[in-house]
């Protein structure tokens, strides 16, 4: 055969073996796309992406509209990831309380295998590697925080930092985001490192701004179709590199970060997290099976900052927010601290209970905003059964929280913003069942490792800043920031040419 004939012969070939490549690859996808027997019914979806690009604007909202038409637990393909989304209080409490063992996995996803390994705390299976770090955080979080006496007086110490600085602004007109997100981070850092950052520490700030983006990139449409189609991880453009980028950085720097805190310790002898982390190390050496490793470590005190901080911060970037756009509500809250605590000294944790007009406030911002509109993505650790659907393991599973805050069974009028419907005929703080901003059930595995004394510690620093300061953004009709960006965690956008607020006043009988 001539050079020209074999050179035809063998484009030839790899034009038949790319086209059955293709082939293959498209029935595999065809089969992955199809919903199991008895699985949840959900709208239909587009060949090869399913719904991914549904999800592109306000997913939460979009689920939550799905559900009307579908039922309040329904299916979603996203690109070959077979995923049921629980909506409404009652769907979410049958799945997460009743089943809460067989809902406590995470999903493998390609996202979580390549920047966690499924190691770590928050993203962990739910195994053997989950139970040890999390029982390790826990008991550091009480052991060199909220069990220490002293500790509130190192929180009180940061409010007064953070006051300063905010001070150091004369009154004009200013962006609280960063001052918020290093002052509320470093409630953490004094467990995790015994230490705080200052404010004006450009190498943790950055640390915190790229991690933050993460998060948001970690919603966008391109992550979702990395993990459906994993192989455009190859492609050197596209959101999902820039989430890798930042991944790397911020590893980086937590190794150094650790490095530097971990020096001079004494073993045994834990002054913090980190220190206490290594004991473990220590200790499980010999084991094999061991869960506790370097990379553990740093997966672990990124996910802790990134936890407390990014939820903690917006919802005190949401409380002031609140203050600004409704001075009546301002003023009510400051009366009732000036009334409880006096000019002269700040609120204290115990005093929560006598604040009930804040803590409703604090309370309806958190449900109102829903900080954690989606919570974090859930799976299924065995086959089983909810309401007559076959759920196979594996399965990916997504807690619609805002759902649950906007469930008319449970909430009047749930789009007014109304901190009253926390409060009794009295004028008593009252619980509500369906309020879960924290996910559902504290002693459920993987319910929010802080969530009480997160709460205290968001309605303690609003007090606080009540305490010396007022807000104001101008009232609601001059136009300020109030439309919720969507990411994992809901956060106010700047917008300031933006006419719309969320109605407020008393509930329609
Ligand atoms: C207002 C503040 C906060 C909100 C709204 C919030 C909300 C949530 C939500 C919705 C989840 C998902 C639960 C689930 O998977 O079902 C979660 C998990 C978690 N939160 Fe929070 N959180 C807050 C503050 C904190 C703080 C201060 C910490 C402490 C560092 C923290 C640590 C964690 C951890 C470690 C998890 C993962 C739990 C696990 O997988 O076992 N959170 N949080």
């Amino acid at each position: 055969m001539s050079a020209g004939g074999s050179g035809a012969a063998l484009w030839g070939a790899l034009a038949a073996s790319s086209a059955l490549l293709l082939f293959i690859f498209l029935i595999r996808q065809v089969l992955r796309q199809r919903r199991p027997p008895g699985f949840p019914p959900g709208p239909p979806g587009l060949p090869l992406v399913g719904n991914i690009l549904a999800l592109a604007g306000d997913p939460h909202v979009y689920m939550w509209k799905q559900s009307k038409i579908h039922g309040e637990i329904f299916s979603l393909d996203l690109g070959g990831i077979s995923t049921v989304v629980l909506n409404g209080y009652d769907a979410v409490k049958e799945c997460l309380m009743r089943q809460s063992d067989v809902f406590a996995d995470r999903p493998s996803l390609p996202l979580f295998l390549k920047l966690t390994k499924m190691g770590g705390l928050l993203n962990a299976k739910y195994g053997r590697c989950w139970t040890e770090h999390r029982k390790l955080a826990v008991s550091c979080f009480r052991n060199f925080g909220y069990g220490q006496k002293s500790f509130e007086g190192r929180i009180c110490e940061e409010s007064s930092f953070f006051l300063d600085s905010v001070d150091t602004y004369k009154g004009k007109a200013f962006d609280p985001k960063h001052l918020t997100t290093i002052a509320v981070s470093n409630i953490s850092n004094l467990i995790l490192f015994g230490e705080r950052f200052r404010y004006d520490d450009d190498d943790f700030l950055h640390m915190i701004e790229i991690f933050s983006e993460n998060i948001e990139l970690a919603t966008s449409a391109w992550v979702f179709l990395y993990n459906a189609f994993p192989l455009i991880g190859v492609l050197p453009f596209g959101k999902h590199q820039q989430l890798f980028r930042n991944a790397s950085e911020v590893y980086d720097f937590l190794f150094q970060i650790i490095q530097r805190f971990s020096e001079n310790r004494k073993p045994h002898s834990p002054r913090h997290f980190i220190d206490a982390y290594l004991d473990e190390m220590e200790r499980n050496a010999a084991d094999p099976d061991s869960t506790y490793s370097t990379e553990n470590l740093i997966f672990s005190v990124g996910e802790l900052i990134i936890a407390g901080t990014e939820t903690t911060t917006n919802v005190l970037r949401w409380a002031v927010l609140f203050m600004a756009l409704y001075p009546n509500i301002q003023v009510q809250v400051r009366k009732e601290i000036d009334l409880v605590v006096g000019p002269n000294r700040a609120p204290t944790f115990e005093e929560r209970g006598s604040l009930p007009f804040t803590e409703a406030v604090l309370h309806e911002v958190l449900r109102f905003c829903n900080i954690a509109p989606l919570g974090i993505f859930h799976a299924t650790s065995r086959d089983t059964v909810v309401r007559g659907y076959s759920i196979p393991e594996g399965t990916t599973v997504i807690t619609n929280l805002y759902s649950v805050h906007y469930d008319e069974k449970y909430w009047r009028d749930p789009e007014i913003f109304y901190p009253e419907r926390f409060l009794d005929s009295a004028g008593r703080f009252t619980k509500k069942e369906a309020f879960v901003p924290f996910s559902l059930g504290e002693e459920r595995p993987r319910c929010c490792q802080r969530c009480s004394p997160a709460i205290s510690r968001s309605d303690t620093n609003v007090a606080r800043y009540k305490h010396r300061r007022e807000v104001s953004g101008g009232g609601p009709t001059a136009g300020t920031p109030t439309h919720h960006r969507w990411a994992a965690v809901g956060m106010p956008r700047h917008r300031p040419c933006d006419k719309r607020v969320p109605a407020v006043g008393p509930p329609q009988v």
